[in-house]
């Protein structure tokens, strides 16, 4: 191990100056001391060999093939004084760097705090076709059989119930829909470490028909709701004023009353929060679409569609940046387990429970925000992205190892990102590499005729 590796052991530190510029087999060299990956979990990352068909065919139907993402660990984070890699698997570039240079930012003022809620999960059941009972009744049957419908779903799942969970409460409410009313119960459950839709589902589909004989009613709908109210993540972070500078902060003020004030702004805001969040969910074979809906339909909860993010200067001037969204992301079940790289996702995230996945996914979503805005109202977002892209860029021109990386960082010198003026370097730079040969070889050449004129001198002595 490189001595620079063991000094970031030692210090089990997230903050690794340069983890960009370092090689891949490096990086790794790295993740593998701090986060104690054996050298089958760096095979399966290094050699692409992590979901096999054989896996894939029985994750989901008519398997035909396996696709990929680049996985990349943002640095620097600092949650409640812990130090994490939080693996981000996405296709987009800058969003790993971006997360990675705002944690950067806040670490002097002691980085992230957050807390999340219990892992509480709502399951759904919808009766329709009630009987002419008044509210009152129906709701009185229920609460009078609630106990029988705890021990029915209960009895379901052993396994959570032994590890502190199962079905907590019982709530309803009655709507009226198109289709005349609807008695809605909702079972209000501890999932622990899970995501919970399964176990959720299990137990609506368990007490339905009880429901069903209790209201004469037809129980149409069984499911979990992703609207995950009770199992919220909160996250905070101060920006320093000295770090920032108070025309950013000004900036990223103005840029944040845009989002709250207008909802087109406002969608593109909650898009980059889950740049973060659904990339470390798909790290770690986490169902990303359900938190993409808990998220939006929490920004839309109270009848207007608001930012997920809040930012206030404090007394010191400070930017204070805070989220708040429902996260619904576990450690067991589903690909969480039978994915390999999930499974190396969490070794490398050193997470103990699904609380504090989602506190650590929730200030990832503060973090590319905090990021994108900064960057909006600084050199704009499509620097950025293309500085990521100017060695592909250099590639794509003709350049090939050292001349990429020299070609690529005067492009981004130069703020001329494009293969046509890469293209130019190259070619210059080519042109001044034959002249030097040339050179050298006149050089030569002079030297030896030099040598020449001497010895034929000598010899005429
Ligand atoms: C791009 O993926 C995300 C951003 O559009 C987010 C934002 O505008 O806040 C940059």
């Amino acid at each position: 191990m490189f001595l620079f590796e063991r000094l970031i052991v030692a210090r089990k530190t997230s903050a690794v100056k340069g983890f960009h510029k370092l090689s891949v087999e490096r990086r790794l060299g790295i993740l593998k001391n701090f986060a104690g990956l054996n050298s089958e979990e760096i095979k399966l990352l290094k050699y692409n060999s992590a979901l096999g068909l054989k896996t894939a065919n029985f994750m989901i139907e008519n398997v035909v093939g396996t696709t990929q993402l680049p996985m990349g660990v943002a640095t620097n984070f600092l949650i409640n004084e812990k130090e994490y890699f939080v693996p981000m698997a996405i296709e987009e570039p800058s969003v790993v760097a971006a997360a990675s240079y705002a944690a950067k930012l806040c670490r002097s003022t002691g980085g992230f705090t957050t807390y999340s809620d219990p892992p509480l999960m709502i399951g759904q059941i919808h009766i329709m076709g009630l009987p002419k009972l008044s509210a009152r009744i129906i709701k009185l049957r229920i609460q009078q059989n609630r106990k029988k419908m705890i021990k029915m779903a209960n009895e379901k799942d052993s396994t959570l119930l032994k590890l502190g969970g199962g079905l907590r409460d019982i709530e309803t409410r009655i709507v009226n829909t198109s289709r005349g009313r609807s008695l809605i119960v909702h079972l209000i459950v501890d999932v622990r470490d899970a995501m919970g839709a399964n176990i959720v589902n299990t137990m609506a589909e368990t007490v339905a028909p009880f429901l069903e004989k209790l209201t004469s009613g037809k129980a149409r709908l069984r499911i979990i709701s992703n609207l995950a109210v009770r199992r919220m993540a909160h996250a905070r972070a101060v920006w320093p004023k000295k770090v920032l500078g108070e025309e950013i902060i000004e900036g990223i003020l103005d840029a944040y009353a845009c989002a709250e004030a207008d909802r087109y702004r406002c969608a593109t805001h909650n898009k980059g929060i889950m740049n973060g969040i659904d990339a470390v969910a798909i790290a770690t074979g986490n169902d990303f679409r359900a938190l993409e809906a808990g998220a939006h339909a929490y920004a839309a909860m109270n009848g207007g569609y608001k930012p997920l993010t809040r930012y206030w200067k404090d007394k010191e001037g400070n930017l204070v940046g805070e989220i708040e969204l429902p996260i619904q992301a576990g450690l067991v079940g589903g690909a969480t387990r039978t994915h390999p790289i999930a499974k190396i996702s969490q070794k490398i995230l050193r997470v103990e429970t699904s609380q504090e996945l989602a506190g650590v996914m929730a200030c990832v979503g503060l973090a590319n925000n905090f990021a994108a805005m900064r960057a909006m109202v600084l050199e704009g977002i499509q620097f950025g992205h293309m500085r990521l892209h100017a060695r592909n860029i250099a590639v794509i021109a003709g350049a090939e190892g050292e001349l990429a990386e020299k070609v690529s960082e005067r492009i981004v010198h130069e703020r001329n990102i494009s293969v046509s003026r890469a293209k130019e370097i190259i070619r210059k730079w080519r042109e001044a590499r034959r002249q030097k040969a040339k050179e050298k070889t006149r050089k030569k050449l002079r030297k030896k005729k030099g040598l020449g004129i001497i010895r034929r001198k000598l010899r005429k002595r």
